[in-house]
């Protein structure tokens, strides 16, 4: 029988390990049972299948809208923009109520939108994966756009930061 060694990792060696890759920033949205809007900062978003059309991101077991991304069997992704910095910093702070001071529109599967971002993808979920302490969402993209010319908000090492050319 195989002896399986439980190996340690230092939660602030692995957080800063991680800070080493750089990502985009994205706010994942949806609603409440009764309509509300709701999102969440999101940086483990990728894209998972060209044929069908899906991506992914992870979402904390204890994130204060978990149970309305379970419910609602939808989301969209909110790719943002180098300026808008202050509304991954609303979402990450207060996901439940920062749609309030947005003018969001509703997509045609009803999430909830953030307005002017670099690109939307509009999903429903396809399947949901245990991820220790978060859980992977697939979802499957049934619209989406884009703006061709605007540049993405970037974080890494724990800060924002924008791309230079
Ligand atoms: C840049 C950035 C990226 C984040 N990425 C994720 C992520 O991929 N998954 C996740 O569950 N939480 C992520 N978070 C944390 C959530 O946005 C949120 O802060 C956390 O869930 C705590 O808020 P809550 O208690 O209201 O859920 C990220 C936060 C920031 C600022």
């Amino acid at each position: 029988m195989k002896i399986q060694e439980t190996v340690q990792i230092d939660q602030r060696a692995f957080r800063d390990a991680m800070g080493c890759f750089a990502s985009a920033v994205t706010v994942i949205s949806t609603t409440t049972k009764d309509g509300q809007a709701v999102g969440t900062t999101v940086n483990s978003f990728n894209s998972v299948s060209l044929d069908p059309p899906l991506v992914l991101f992870c979402l904390g077991r204890e994130a204060t809208n978990f149970d309305h991304f379970m419910s609602s069997g939808r989301f969209a992704v909110n790719i943002l923009r180098q300026d808008q910095d202050h509304i991954s910093t609303g979402f990450a702070s207060d996901g439940s109520n920062f749609f309030q001071t947005l003018e969001s529109e509703t997509s045609n599967l009803g999430n909830p939108l953030v307005p002017n971002t670099l690109a939307t993808f509009d999903c429903e979920i396809d399947a949901i994966h245990d991820g220790g302490d978060h859980i992977i969402l697939i979802g499957r993209v049934s619209e989406l756009r884009h703006d061709p010319e605007g540049d993405p908000l970037l974080y890494y090492r724990g800060r924002y930061g924008a791309v230079t050319t």
